[in-house]
Parts: C-alpha cells; structure tokens; sequence
C-alpha cells in the first residue's frame, strides 16, 4: 500500500479544483490558485461534515431547544479538537471562534489596551504581516526587534531591548512563521526570553499553524505560548477561524 497520496488522489479532494473561469476574451479556462496563502481552497471531507451538521446548526449557548443543545455540544467538541491541535491547556486556556487572524489580533489588542498602563510597550517586529503590527501601534507604544538581511529575527536584539526597556515590555508579539520568506521563527527561544523578562507572547500562526505542528506547551516551561492566533480559512475550511489565548491577564 502507498503512503504517499498521488497528485490526483489529492486534486479530488479540493472542492472547486477544476472550476472553469472566464478570461477577458470570453474563454473559460481551469483557474490555478496561487495564493493558498492568503486562502486555501476547501476540502471536500470539511463541507460534507459542515453539510452533516447544517440540519443541527441553531443557537449556540443561546437556547434550550434540542437542536441547540446539539449546536452547543458541536461547538464545545470544536474547541477541544482546536486545544489538542496545538496542545494548549485545557483547564487554563480558551478558544475563541473569530473570522480570521486580522479580527483575532484586533480584539487582543483592544483588550489589552485596556488594562496597559502609561508605560506599557509591545515588541513587534520587522518581519510582521500588517495584521500584527496595526492593532498595536493605534493603542501602545511599539518597538521593532531587528531581523538580519535574510530577513531572520535578531533574538539578540529581542534580549538588548527587553532589557532596555526595564519590565516596561508587557507583549512581544512576534510571527511564527514569514509570510514573505517563508522564515519559521524559533518561538520558544522568544517565548523564554519574553517570560524571563515578565514578558507575554503572542504568536501570529496565520503561515505556521498550516505547515507544520505547534505545541503551545506547559505552564510549567517558560518556553510556553501565551497567546496563538490563527486562521481557519488558511487551513482548508471556509468562513470562520480561530484565535485561542491564556485565561490570566497580563497585568
Ligand atoms: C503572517 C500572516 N499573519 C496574518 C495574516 C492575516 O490573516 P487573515 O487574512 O486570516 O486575517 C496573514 C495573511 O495572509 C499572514 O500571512
């Protein structure tokens, strides 16, 4: 038996795969996707388990009625499978069901910045997608950790200003993987040093949740994930999509 799917065995599950497009000239021609990037298309086994589900789809944690007690339930289910995919806490951490990494960071940011004091700073960096810059330059002062000319972040530089800024640092918040180069950052290294200086981290997952495994990790380690966001609609299901964060506040 083959462990490796052949590229057809593949192209059959992408729902839309073959879809005709019309050119300027009035042809219809199969569209190529290049950019699963920014959205993947979606996974036949995902819409016939969005379809199961449709007839049972009501308010969720909204209503006594049968199919909203099943609703509830299914979502319930849905963050706990979202918990054991990147290993985070189940008693301490939470799972919240947002559009997209843009929104999740935006609502972090919103409200953290309610409890930021004068000082408070957030370390971003100059490898970040505009989603993870943004949000924190409206409501905080930011600073930028260095990346080299390869476009690899300077944890040197992370430690230099962790220290500069003398427990000030309340988030660095910082992208797992390069949305421009492809670069993986090593996270836990940061999420160290972040914690050794009173620190939180926030990882954006939106380019490293879908290509390769993620382990917030235990409390216990100082290499722990504070905060990881990242976007279902990146990872082969349509509409919405996840951003999951530790229960303790930051201050
Ligand atoms: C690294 C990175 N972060 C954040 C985002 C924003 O993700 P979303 O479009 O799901 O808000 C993207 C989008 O491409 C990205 O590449």
């Amino acid at each position: 038996m083959r462990d490796v799917p052949s590229n057809r065995e593949l192209r059959d599950l992408v729902v839309g795969v073959d879809q005709k497009i019309p050119l300027p000239n009035g042809k219809y021609v199969t569209a190529i996707n290049f950019d699963n990037a920014a959205t993947t298309p979606v996974l036949y086994p995902v819409l016939k388990e969005i379809n199961r589900f449709a007839p049972w789809y009501s308010s969720v944690h909204r209503g006594g009625g049968y199919k909203s007690k099943v609703s509830s339930d299914i979502y319930e289910q849905g963050r706990s499978v979202v918990q054991s995919f990147v290993n985070s806490d189940k008693e301490r951490d939470i799972v919240i069901f947002t559009k997209n990494t843009t929104e999740s960071i935006n609502i972090l940011s919103f409200v953290l910045s309610q409890q930021k004091k004068h000082q408070t700073v957030v370390l971003s960096t100059f490898m970040e997608h505009a989603a993870n810059d943004l949000p924190w330059r409206t409501k905080f002062k930011v600073d930028y950790i260095d990346v080299d000319r390869f476009g690899r972040l300077s944890t040197s530089d992370l430690e230099d200003k962790l220290i500069r800024y003398r427990g000030s640092v309340k988030l660095v918040s910082v992208t797992g993987a390069s949305n421009v180069t492809g670069y993986l950052n090593p996270i836990h290294k940061i999420a160290a040093l972040a914690h050794k200086y009173g620190a939180k981290i926030l990882v954006d997952g939106a380019q490293m949740v879908p290509h390769t495994s993620v382990d917030m990790m235990s409390y216990e380690s100082l290499e722990h994930i504070d905060y990881l966001v990242f976007s279902a609609h990146k990872m082969y299901a349509p509409f919405g999509a996840g951003k999951r964060e530790r229960l303790t506040p930051w201050v």
